[in-house]
C-alpha cells in the first residue's frame, strides 16, 4: 500500500513513531522500501554522499531532479520527497512554485521538501502557494545546512533553552508553516527541549535528526547508516560497515584477475576452450 498523507496521519493518530530515510539511487531505494521505510527523502546531501560535491550547495535542479526519479521508479510503497536544492526556490516565487512542481512532473515525486529560517517569511509564503497549487510540502526547520555558511557551522540550535526567544521564533515559525500547509516537518539539530516544544505545538508530524527523542518520528542519512563512506556523527549511528565490506569485494577482485583465478571455469560461455 503507497504511504499518503493520510496513512502518515492515521500512524500519527495511533502514536506509532513514523519512519524516513534518504536515497539518492535506485539500489538503494530499492532496500530503503523494502524495508518498510514511510518516507524516502532524496535529500540535498546527495550533493557530498553522491555527487562528490563538498557540500550541498552546488547540487542542481537537474541532479535533484535525476535522484529523484531513479528513486521514485525505485519506490513501490514509501512515499518519496524531493528534497529541492540551494536556490532552485526563493528568488522569486514563480520559480520556486514552477520549480516545486518539476518534482512532482518530471521525477514522480510524491512531495518536496524546502529548509526555512526562524521567521522565514519568503518559504512561508512559497509552501502557501505550493500547498494551495497541490504541491504537498514538508518543512525543515533548525539547523537548515543550505544556509551553513549564514549560520556559521553546524551549530546545534535552540542551545538558549527551550524558554528562550530563539525557542519562541522557532515554535512561531513551525506553526506559521503549518497554517502554510505542511504536512510534516523536519527538525534537524536542535536540543531535545526546543524538538519537545515545536512537536507539542504543531499537529502535523515532526521528523527528527539530531533533535532527540521527543519528536513524532526520525530521519537518518541512508550512507551514515550503512557506514558508505560515513562520518561518525553523534546524532547518527552505523548500522553496518559497508566501507569494509565494499573495499573486501573490490581488493579480492583485483587480486583474482590478477592472479587468473578470475573468471574461472563457471563464468565462460559454452563451447568452452580447454
Ligand atoms: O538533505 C538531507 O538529507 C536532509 C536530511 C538530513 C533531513 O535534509
Amino acid at each position: 500500500m503507497p504511504t499518503t498523507i493520510r496513512s502518515l496521519e492515521a500512524k500519527l493518530e495511533n502514536g506509532e513513531p513514523l519512519t524516513m530515510l534518504t536515497a539518492y539511487d535506485a539500489p538503494i531505494a530499492r532496500f530503503v522500501d523494502a524495508g518498510g521505510v514511510d518516507m524516502i527523502l532524496v535529500g540535498d546531501t546527495a550533493g557530498h554522499n553522491h555527487l562528490g560535491y563538498e557540500d550541498p550547495l552546488p547540487v542542481t535542479m537537474q541532479e535533484a531532479l535525476s535522484n529523484t526519479a531513479a528513486v521514485s521508479r525505485a519506490a513501490e510503497s514509501a512515499m518519496v520527497i524531493g528534497d529541492m536544492p540551494f536556490l532552485s526556490y526563493g528568488t522569486s516565487l514563480e520559480t520556486s512554485v514552477e520549480n516545486a512542481g518539476r518534482f512532482l512532473k518530471e521525477s514522480g515525486a510524491d512531495a518536496v521538501k524546502l529548509e526555512t529560517p526562524p521567521g522565514g517569511e519568503t518559504t512561508i509564503e512559497i509552501t502557501a502557494r505550493c500547498t494551495e497549487l497541490g504541491i504537498p510540502v514538508q518543512g525543515h526547520l533548525g539547523l537548515t545546512p543550505q544556509r551553513m555558511n549564514e549560520i556559521g557551522g553546524p551549530v546545534i540550535q535552540g542551545r538558549e533553552g527551550p524558554d528562550s526567544a530563539f525557542a519562541d521564533e522557532l515554535v512561531a515559525t513551525a506553526e506559521r508553516l503549518e497554517e502554510a500547509g505542511i504536512f510534516s516537518l523536519v527538525l534537524e539539530g536542535t536540543t531535545e527541549g526546543v524538538a519537545k516544544r515545536i512537536t507539542e505545538a504543531i499537529d502535523v508530524p515532526t521528523i527528527g535528526i539530531g533533535a532527540g527523542r521527543h519528536v513524532d518520528g526520525q530521519v537518518l542519512v541512508i550512507t551514515d547508516l550503512l557506514g558508505l563512506g560515513a562520518e561518525d556523527y553523534k546524532l547518527s549511528k552505523q548500522y553496518t560497515d559497508l566501507d569494509e565490506i565494499v573495499r573486501g569485494a573490490v581488493e579480492e577482485y583485483v587480486e583474482e584477475v590478477e592472479d587468473g583465478a578470475f573468471p574461472a571455469r563457471e563464468n565462460v560461455y559454452e563451447p568452452i576452450d580447454d
